[in-house]
């Protein structure tokens, strides 16, 4: 096997004895590949954040939701959030105790909101309008509220999740309405969330998210917890030599500065929460897929491969830049580094998933490994054009590759359908 672009899985001995050709061939094309040493680390990192006691990880699901991960997860001690009653479910399943699961709710119904309820799941209004809704459910209960505190940060528009322009959270300019409704129900605010948004590099904006959450805790005595939220970055750029990352150091310093502070004017050393599910995910997991087809039209030379949007969603849902390592079977060498947009197979002309990377000359049967696709990879991934799934890989600390999921299969695509005939 000749590796054309290897150093970022070199470096992290990221396959550790396996190739990823041999993976490709044993599990089949596209295939997502974890690193359960690289996983953990992260999670690791996490937890070392701060040196203040009262402090819990909670790991945002919704980046990679396999039950492997998520059990791992559980594992390392974290505690996690969860978005649907999807992933309350699955992590039940993987171990987690409902204490350790934090329900982030956002526009659900009442059997939603009643099934977290009847697993004891602490969960997480964003409206007035569902903390109605939960009072008329579980009068008397404990609830914890999701607000805006007006500070947005994030890689894409799309992402930003405080700040003017976003659905989320309640407004602190309706607090009066706010704890009148808490009245009316004889709810306890146990807990207020927030999270301004997704991938920041620098920690200035979150520490301007957790000042102005911080004073709309202030106004509301009997707290047990407030939550950060996630958005922790990581470098998508690390073929460049001079890529930056996220000074977590800094942060967690600045962090325990602040809790030490808010908590003596508060009167109780009540616990923080932060919400990362990027930074533990994305890096341990790379996607491989296989080129089927080199071709020039127009102005522009495609290869065409496997991993359509279907696949990996990032790109051409936020234009998200991804590294990309390449790997060859034969030993005929590669003639130069030229422009190649790298395409999907999905009937779609925006099937991109790089454009004008500059790459070794592609042949057909090069596989590629599209790095940082442990978060919001599988997870977006979809059966659209009725494609399959692809299948999940985790390499264990042991450095044997085992499966933790298989591919979709025709039947599975297939099983939900209700035939005329
Ligand atoms: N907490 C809440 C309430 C969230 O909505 C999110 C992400 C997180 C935590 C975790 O954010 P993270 O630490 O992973 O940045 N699909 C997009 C990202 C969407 C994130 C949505 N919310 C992407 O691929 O960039």
């Amino acid at each position: 096997m000749q590796k054309l672009i290897s150093k970022v899985t070199d470096n992290s001995n990221f396959y550790m004895e396996n190739s990823p050709i041999d993976l490709i061939e044993k599990y089949g094309s596209p295939l997502y590949v974890y690193n359960e040493k690289i996983l953990r680390e992260k999670m690791r990192d996490m937890k070392n954040l701060v040196s203040y006691e009262n402090f819990a990880v909670n790991y945002s699901a919704k980046a990679n939701s396999s039950l492997a991960i998520l059990e791992i997860a559980n594992e390392e001690g974290l505690n996690i959030d969860a978005m649907s009653p999807g992933e309350m479910y699955a992590e039940l399943k993987a171990g987690f105790s409902p204490d350790k699961i934090f329900y982030i709710s956002n526009n659900v119904s009442k059997e939603e909101m009643q099934y977290a309820i009847d697993n004891n799941i602490t969960l997480s209004v964003d409206s007035i309008s569902q903390l109605e809704q939960f009072g008329q459910l579980n009068p008397g209960g404990k609830v914890a509220a999701r607000f805006n505190g007006g500070i947005g940060a994030g890689h894409h528009e799309k992402v930003i999740t405080a700040g003017k322009n976003t659905k989320f959270g309640i407004d602190p300019d309706e607090m009066e309405l706010f704890n009148e409704t808490l009245k009316k129900y004889n709810l306890t605010l146990v807990g207020i969330n927030q999270h301004i948004g997704s991938l920041f590099m620098e920690p200035d904006k979150y520490i301007e998210g957790v000042y102005a959450i911080l004073s709309i805790a202030k106004q509301f005595k009997d707290l047990e917890f407030i939550d950060l939220g996630g958005g922790f970055g990581i470098p998508y750029n690390k073929l460049e030599d001079t890529y930056k990352t996220l000074d977590i150091k800094a942060l967690g310093n600045k962090l325990d500065e602040i809790f030490e502070e808010f908590t003596k004017e508060y009167g109780k050393r009540l616990k923080f929460k932060v919400e990362p599910g990027r930074y533990i995910a994305a890096e341990c997991g790379v996607l491989l897929g296989t080129v089927h087809a080199i071709k020039n039209n127009g102005n522009n030379k495609y290869a065409g491969t496997d991993l359509g949007f279907n696949v990996l969603a990032r790109p051409v849902m936020y234009d998200s830049h991804h590294d990309i390592e390449v790997y060859r079977k034969s030993d005929e060498k590669s003639e130069k580094i030229e422009p190649i947009t790298v395409v999907g197979n999905i009937c779609e002309t925006g099937d991109i998933i790089a454009k004008n990377r500059m790459l070794p000359t592609l042949k057909e049967g090069d596989i590629l490994a599209i790095l940082d696709a442990g978060a919001y990879g599988h997870v977006m991934s979809s059966n659209y054009n009725n494609r399959l799934r692809p299948a999940e890989v985790l390499i264990r600390e042991n450095r044997e590759a085992v499966l933790i999921r298989k591919r979709d299969t025709l039947e599975d695509i297939m099983k939900n359908f209700i035939s005329l005939k």
